[in-house]
């Protein structure tokens, strides 16, 4: 591998591992939130149950995930300063914006969630998963327009060898942008439906005694599932209008792109006509559980095609038609250096994936009977789970 492929796997290893992270938290958090919503209009236990516990999973994942994320902003500073020297004008100020939005806002609200548990008034502690959720949205919307602006650098000029904002407006309707940003956040509610669907599977498989916490929790999660995969197809098909001519020519994108495409319709299918007209079944049907599980890494691994295909499809540009990858580099980088970072970086996101996915099992596995969340907190039920 020469020095350019090198940093071009550097960035596929951080991005595609970090986005591992990501996708889940866009399924997550509006869930948590829905859920949290009905505890706090009714009051009832099993809402508090849900909430408790798959609030939990959330946590887990976005605390790990938010590790990955400084990785990124490494690796960015490290490899590719001409990018920053060509087009920092415009590309800093939405990467700028995201690295506020998800490391401060959006972990502050987490932070008064978990810690303000039984503490903070009712409907207090209800905005705080609610502003995490609008403020991980947000992050994402932010991140979507800095990576538009690399599919089709809109709204700028070039003066004087560098790229300067003209038009902030058209960064935001950008065309690579607008269907684009739905997509991953239907693709994200499709897999955060998805873990729902495959954790109480396995949970109803070992005949847990929380018959009751994962049918319903099946249930949210199929059609969640349903709802996310309508629209990721939808936005996905709208996106054709956004993308860049000639972007397919490239084998390898195009390959992406098909595995995407193909697998996702199948899945599509099978969660829109057969799991959601069996949803009253699929709980009670032991014989699916092992399927059901099997099928939830899918959304994560289409999810990578699907930038893959983005991503690759861009080459060699790193700003489509101004600046290519190779003069996006960081100048005087050796082949040394980027595979000591490469490994580095590797090791460590490949370390919080496998730590993040051990913790979750581990959670999943000891049910919903005494969730670590909201646990020896003024007026705390202790067991909520119990009266399911
Ligand atoms: C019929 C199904 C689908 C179609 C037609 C479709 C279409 C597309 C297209 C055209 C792109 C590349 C856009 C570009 O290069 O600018 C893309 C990217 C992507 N896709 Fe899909 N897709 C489908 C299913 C899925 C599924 C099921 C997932 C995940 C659960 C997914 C996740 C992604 C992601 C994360 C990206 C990268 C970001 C983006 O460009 O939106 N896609 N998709």
């Amino acid at each position: 591998m020469d020095l350019l492929d090198l940093a071009r796997t550097q960035f596929a290893v951080t991005g595609g591992l970090h986005f591992l992270f990501v996708v889940l938290t866009l399924g997550m958090a509006p869930l948590v939130a829905l859920m949290h919503t009905r505890w706090a209009m009714t009051g009832r236990p099993h809402h508090e149950a849900m909430t408790r516990f798959w609030g939990q999973i959330y946590v887990i994942n976005y605390a790990l995930g938010i590790v990955t994320g400084l990785v990124m902003e490494f690796q960015f500073g490290l490899a590719w300063s001409g990018l920053s020297h060509y087009a920092g004008d415009v590309f800093g100020a939405p990467l700028a914006m995201e690295t506020l939005l998800a490391f401060f806002l959006e972990s502050t609200f987490l932070g008064l969630w978990i810690f303000g548990w039984g503490r903070l008034p009712r409907w207090l502690h209800l905005a705080c998963i609610w502003l995490v959720t609008l403020t991980a949205y947000a992050s994402a919307f932010f991140i979507m327009l800095a990576n538009s602006f690399l599919q089709n650098p809109a709204g700028s000029v070039a003066r004087d060898g560098r790229l300067e904002l003209v038009d902030f407006g058209a960064l935001l309707t950008n065309k690579a942008l607008v269907f684009s940003f739905p997509h991953v956040v239907a693709a994200g509610l499709f897999t955060g439906g998805m873990v729902l669907v495959g954790a109480s599977a396995y949970m109803l498989r070992r005949r847990t005694e929380q018959v009751e916490f994962f049918t319903r929790s099946m249930r949210l999660g199929v059609v969640t599932a349903a709802i996310g995969v309508t629209f990721t197809m939808g936005f996905g098909y709208a996106q054709f209008a956004g993308v860049q001519d000639g972007k397919w020519d490239n084998t390898g994108a195009a390959l992406a792109l098909a595995l995407m495409m193909e697998v996702g319709q199948l899945l599509g299918l099978v969660v829109l006509l057969v799991m959601l007209p069996l949803i009253r079944f699929l709980p009670r049907w032991r014989w699916a559980h092992p399927l059901l599980v099997a099928m939830t890494p899918l959304p994560f691994v289409l999810s990578i095609a699907g930038w893959v295909a983005r991503e690759v499809g861009r080459q060699p540009w790193m700003v489509w038609g101004k600046l290519t990858v190779a003069d996006a580099m960081t100048p005087g980088l050796t082949a040394g250096m980027v595979t000591a970072s490469l490994a580095g970086f590797a090791g460590v996101l490949g370390l919080l994936a496998v730590v993040d996915y051990v913790l979750i099992a581990r959670a999943i596995r000891r049910g919903p009977r005494e969730p670590d969340l909201g646990a020896g907190v003024p007026g705390e039920t202790r067991t909520p789970a119990l009266s399911l």
